[in-house]
């Protein structure tokens, strides 16, 4: 059915009456690192990831009437946690997104259904306990990333990402890990299996606020927070799996050349879910400890401190993931090039009104395309420090839905950004009566365009 023709039924429900409940992130029974949910499982913190709005997202799918085994493409899956509701719902999902750790991780939770053998480590629980009990070790993290002292240090020339403790269990971990795949007892999906869970703590016990381009200038910063899991000694948990039938599959490309390369394929995609970098954050410097972890490839850099390198960004990865997006200047071309590309029935993407691109531009592009819809949701604003109130404290957050098959009927570009942003200065004219800070509604506010 044309998803058009869905709109006004759906104006009526609200998403947890298709089934999202599953999806709706509850912070005490979904943290990621306990929780045994799988969508939720140590899912790496990550700034614009879903989270939060896979009851949107679910709603968003629901009204393309595409159904599961369909093929869902994720093309910039970050932290992979719409990749993981997609599998869960029974699509066969393709996860990519350029980034290596990224695919890591999508390669242990997308690309297998089951846990691995690990015939010659005795089992994948086997696996994860011989790294749990290897001796501590000082490699590269160690001495890039620590101090030399855990209660002695020197916060002029020191890094302080993680204890000491922490850096040489990670350094042990990461070396046994790599000499298993030097002597081929583990392949490459086994080897992500063991990645993933390492990747996850890497942030659970870093000594940052969630992003590396820098640390807290002593344990948990000025206010000692967090140091219950600062502070922690780093241990891994096997990865939870789920089986939905289908051979899903990760890619580590660029979003361009992977939607070029399946249209040339002919591959049939009914969903193509797009959730660009919106802002000028960089992931590579953000995740760059992820990278050096994934990659093992001890990048050159000083130990300690020293100009302007206090971050240990590696400069490789500065210059090499730079991504259109997060430039003003070139996102709206990116996007343009990338919808034109892409050869999918449906085409989902995720913006904010923050957004590099203009909301009537981001539109036009869509309209352009095929008939357009929209569901969106009121959403608390990303704000590194507590402390800081943003000028406004929620944006909206929305899904675009286009209809590739048929060209688009109904509100212009300019009608649809009005709708819009109304929803959005309503939203920020009730947070201001209920007083900063203000919380994100906790179901998705439908308000799909109405015909
Ligand atoms: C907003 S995040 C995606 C968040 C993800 N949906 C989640 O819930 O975790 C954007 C992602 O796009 C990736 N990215 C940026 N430019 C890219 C490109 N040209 N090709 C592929 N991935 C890209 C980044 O590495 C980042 O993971």
């Amino acid at each position: 059915m044309a998803a058009q023709d869905k709109t006004p039924a759906l104006s009526n429900h609200s998403p947890m009456d298709n089934g999202s409940a599953e999806f709706v992130y509850d912070r005490a029974d979904h943290a990621a690192a306990w929780t045994d949910s799988y969508v939720f499982h140590q899912l790496i913190p990550y700034i614009g990831n879903k989270r939060k709005l896979l009851g949107l997202i679910k709603q968003a799918i629901s009204q393309t009437s595409v159904m599961p085994p369909a093929t869902f493409l994720d093309l910039f899956a970050g932290s992979g946690v719409v990749s993981r509701m997609a599998k869960q719902m029974g699509f066969h999902v393709l996860a990519n997104d350029w980034e290596p750790y990224a695919q890591t991780i999508n390669g242990c939770y997308i690309g297998n259904n089951t846990p691995l053998p690990f015939t010659e480590l005795g089992g994948y629980e086997n696996a994860i306990a011989t790294l749990n009990r290897l001796p501590p070790r000082e490699d590269w993290i160690t001495r890039h990333l620590c101090p030399a002292s855990d209660d002695h240090y020197d916060i002029r020339r020191d890094r302080l990402f993680y204890t000491r403790a922490n850096g040489m269990k990670m350094d042990a971990m990461r070396s046994q890990i790599e000499l298993w795949r030097d002597q081929g007892h583990i392949d490459a999906e086994e080897e992500a299996c063991l990645l993933a869970p390492l990747l996850y703590q890497a942030c659970y016990v870093s000594n940052t606020s969630g992003v590396f381009k820098g640390f807290h200038n002593g344990w948990g910063g000025q206010t000692g927070t967090a140091l219950y899991r600062i502070l922690s000694q780093l241990t891994l948990s096997p990865a939870v799996f789920h089986d939905n039938g289908q051979a899903n599959a990760v890619s580590r490309q660029d979003a361009l050349a992977l939607a070029r390369q399946l249209r040339d394929q002919r591959a049939a995609i009914d969903i193509a879910y797009l959730d660009p970098p919106y802002n000028q954050h960089p992931y590579a410097s953000n995740y760059h400890v992820l990278n050096t972890l994934t990659l093992w490839d001890h990048p050159i850099l000083t130990e300690k401190i020293q100009g302007r390198n206090k971050a240990a960004i590696r400069e490789d990865w500065r210059t090499g993931r730079r991504s259109a997006y997060n430039y003003r200047g070139e996102a709206e071309r990116a996007y343009v090039a990338l919808m034109q590309a892409l050869d999918a029935r449906f085409i989902l993407t995720s913006y904010s009104t923050d957004g590099m691109i203009a909301l009537p531009k981001l539109l036009e592009i869509c309209l352009r395309r095929g008939h357009t819809e929209y569901v969106l949701q009121v959403y608390k604003r990303y704000r590194v420090s507590t402390q800081r109130f943003s000028v406004k404290p929620v944006n909206v957050e929305f899904v675009l839905i286009v209809d590739t098959t048929r060209p688009h009927t109904g509100p212009d570009a300019s009608e649809l950004t009005q709708r819009i942003l109304l929803a959005e200065a309503d939203a920020v004219s009730r947070a201001a009566r209920r007083g900063q800070p203000c919380r994100a509604a906790p179901t998705p506010v439908d308000l799909s365009p109405k015909q």
